[in-house]
């Protein structure tokens, strides 16, 4: 049989090749012809970079006793370094290295945006004798330290694409401090319109910047209303007295059914609320809660499962091509258990919402708390999950991606 001849034509290719190389002249050309001092900046990176400068080195230039237990202090940029910009009612992410391991905490700020442009940054802490941090924290931070910090992360701030004109923030001790930096903040910003803080505390002692809120709300001539309730107060004490209940919001907020709830507060305050919120028949979109960080008592949840209490299990960590394993409490954390043994992933909310931590499971079996289950259903397809929030139920082999 007569073997058929293919045609191929090159031509088109040489065509191309000579095209491109005429190009290539005609480019040089226009380069030479050019203006020498051409911008080659790149200024959405440039921008970037300012609204999101990554770590930031501060000092501390101030510290003032604010209650017994609670202090403000307040952090300029070293040289070099400056301030994130961001939203009234966000956090930062401070890390801390404590006897040679790296720990990382979130923090409100409590000064406002505008302070930034001002130079400063400032976070208010209550102590907590029987935590890790705070305790190191008042025995080590000094006016001078240095401190390392990055940010500003969460979602507890107003936006007018979500939030109703009045917002009403439900408070409990230092989740104040949040609501602070949108009280300064709306005093020039109109970010909300109308702001009502119902702010628990136990005694009127405890009861953070309290000569300063009512000061903003007498010269915000209504746009701010601060309610103290105390839940144990003096006798001689005329004001709101209780829980924050469903009762209480009806009579305090004549407007409950149409306002968006901004919530910052001690875990207990959270999973109470919720209760309260169901009452109200609060739609969740109409709810924002500030990551509250880790459980304290994991036990006490009536959710844990029971019998794992006194367990201590295996977890084989893989960074990269590194290979370790640690012991690891069914009641710490994930993230626990790895800064214990000086692996510490860098965290940011500790509340399993903001993904940070997103790591892989490759084997074994973990339990969340349902409110603090931020994984997305497609992660949880492809074996992710937060170590944050996440307590070991088995022995684990897991993969970390990233790592202070
Ligand atoms: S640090 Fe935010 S999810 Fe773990």
């Amino acid at each position: 049989m007569a073997q058929k001849k293919a045609k191929v034509s090159v031509r088109g290719y040489f065509k191309d090749l000579k095209g491109w190389f005429g190009l290539m002249k005609q480019r040089k050309a226009w380069i030479e012809a050019g203006d020498p001092n051409i911008d080659m900046s790149d200024h959405a990176a440039e921008l970037a970079r300012e609204l999101h400068p990554g770590l930031v080195k501060a000092k501390i230039v101030s510290i003032k006793d604010e209650t017994p237990s609670t202090k403000t202090f307040t952090f300029s940029p070293m040289e070099g370094y400056q301030l994130p910009w961001f939203y009234a009612g966000q956090h930062i992410s401070v890390k801390f290295n404590i006897d040679g391991r790296w720990v990382t905490r979130p923090f409100s700020i409590s000064s406002c945006p505008q302070d930034t442009e001002k130079g400063f940054l400032q976070i208010t802490l209550r102590l907590k004798p029987s935590g890790y941090v705070t305790p190191w924290i008042w025995e080590n931070w000094k006016e001078g330290t240095e401190v390392l910090f990055d940010g500003a992360f969460g979602e507890g701030y107003w936006s007018s694409i979500r939030d109703t004109k009045h917002v009403v923030g439900i408070a409990g001790g230092s989740g104040i401090t949040a609501f602070r930096s949108i009280a300064l903040d709306m005093a020039t910003s109109n970010r909300p319109r109308k702001f009502t803080i119902l702010y628990g505390s136990r005694k009127e002692d405890d009861i953070i910047f309290f000569d300063e809120l009512k000061r903003m709300a007498r010269a915000s001539e209504g746009a701010l209303e601060v309610i103290p309730i105390l839940s144990e107060p003096k006798e001689d004490w005329t004001g709101e007295t209780g829980f924050i209940s469903a009762e209480l919001i009806r009579k305090l907020v004549p407007d409950w059914n149409k306002v968006s709830y901004f919530v910052s507060g001690p875990q207990a305050m959270y999973d109470y609320l919720d209760g309260e919120f169901e009452k109200l028949g609060i739609r969740k979109k109409f709810i924002r809660k500030e990551e509250y960080g880790e459980t304290d008592d994991i036990t006490l949840s009536p959710l844990y499962p029971k019998g794992k209490e006194n367990e201590t299990f295996r977890i084989t960590v893989r960074f990269g091509l590194d290979e370790q394993t640690i012991p690891a409490k069914a009641t710490d954390t994930v993230v626990v258990s790895l800064e214990k043994a000086g692996l510490a992933p860098d965290t940011h909310c500790r509340s399993g919402a903001c993904g940070w931590c997103r790591s892989l499971l490759l084997s074994g079996e973990i339990w969340q708390r349902p409110q603090s289950d931020g994984v997305r259903a497609s992660d949880k397809d492809y074996g992710y999950f937060h170590p944050c929030s996440a307590y070991p139920m088995s022995d684990l082999v897991i993969e970390v991606e990233s790592r202070l």
